[in-house]
């Protein structure tokens, strides 16, 4: 991207913990003219609305930070699973065949569940996805609905969201959140510690996600967790001592909680297209530096 050129840039999902950190991102470098918009704005799924007041705007690249996300709810109701499903799979094919049509670049996150995490060697970017849960199922539906457009596209999976509890009251709360909530009134608890994956840190997912596109890298699925693969005891642990608070922590595997989704036990993403993004307990610690 020149320099000199001023480009709009377009966030849906703008409240969302990613889309703040996004908009953040953009607002700060004065070559980017940026709309956040959230659900207040837009209704992503009223596909003629959207896509009248999207093409009013104008932008120069949409970048998709509105999902579902609540793994358990959409596994056990088929009504919450058809929500998935729009906003997952039909909304991401509608913003790209939107984007193509109007020529711009389209941003797409999605997920590590789109792997069943049977391969303890890891993911790459080009690993046959094959999902263990319905939310795996209508993100995998969205990669391939954007993919099929052949358009201008970025799909970034990213593994264990933490930053900025989102702006959005209903979003999900990060496992990071909770457990410094938790630590504060009890003595004990217990961490799963047979699954293992990477953590993603917002602010530093919205900068990758930033330079993917001032590089100009080629179109296609990329992964940008940060480095370093943990189980959640793993991570607690790195959180306590970090923040200081003396909480026993006992390991126990995955039965001991059992959810409705099934989670994939190893489902590290490799990042073998770009440099490595610092390690997640850096990133803890500028994450505690406002969350204490
Ligand atoms: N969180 C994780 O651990 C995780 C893990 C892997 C991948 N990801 C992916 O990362 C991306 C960002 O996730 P996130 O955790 O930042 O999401 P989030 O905090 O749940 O934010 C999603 C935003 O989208 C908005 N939204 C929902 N429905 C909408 C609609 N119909 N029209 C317009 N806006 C709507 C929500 O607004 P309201 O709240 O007002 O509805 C919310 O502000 C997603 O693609 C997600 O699948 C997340």
């Amino acid at each position: 991207m020149e320099n000199s050129m001023v480009s709009k840039v377009l966030i849906l999902g703008a409240k969302g913990m990613l889309g703040q950190e996004l908009v953040s991102v953009f607002s700060d470098d004065e070559k980017y003219i940026v709309a956040g918009w959230d659900f207040g704005d837009i209704d992503v799924t009223d596909f003629v609305k959207a896509e009248e007041k999207i093409r009013t705007y104008a932008p120069d690249m949409l970048i998709n930070a509105v999902a579902y996300n609540a793994v358990d709810m959409c596994e056990e109701s088929d009504e919450e699973y058809q929500k998935a499903m729009i906003l997952n799979a039909e909304v991401p094919r509608f913003l790209a065949h939107l984007a193509k049509q109007m020529n711009i670049l389209f941003v797409h996150y999605s997920t590590d569940y789109v792997f069943d995490g049977a391969d303890e060697s890891g993911y790459r970017e080009d690993a046959k996805t094959n999902p263990i849960s319905r939310y795996g199922m209508s993100k995998q539906a969205g990669e391939e609905n954007v993919i099929k457009e052949e358009g201008k596209y970025y799909i970034i999976r990213l593994s264990k969201l933490f930053g900025k509890p989102a702006l959005s009251s209903i979003a999900k709360k990060s496992f990071f959140n909770i457990m410094l909530t938790l630590g504060k009134t009890r003595d004990e608890i217990q961490a799963v510690d047979d699954e293992k994956s990477c953590f993603t840190y917002a602010p530093d997912l919205a900068r990758e996600t930033k330079s993917l596109i001032e590089d100009t890298a080629l179109f296609g699925i990329y992964h940008l967790p940060n480095s370093g693969d943990v189980t959640w005891y793993m991570a607690v642990q790195e959180l306590y001592t970090q923040a200081k608070m003396s909480v026993i922590i006992h390991p126990v595997g995955s039965e001991a909680f059992p959810r409705p989704a099934k989670r994939p036990h190893y489902s590290k993403l490799l990042n073998t297209k770009r440099t490595p993004i610092r390690s997640y307990t850096e990133a803890l610690k500028d994450y505690l530096t406002f969350m204490e």
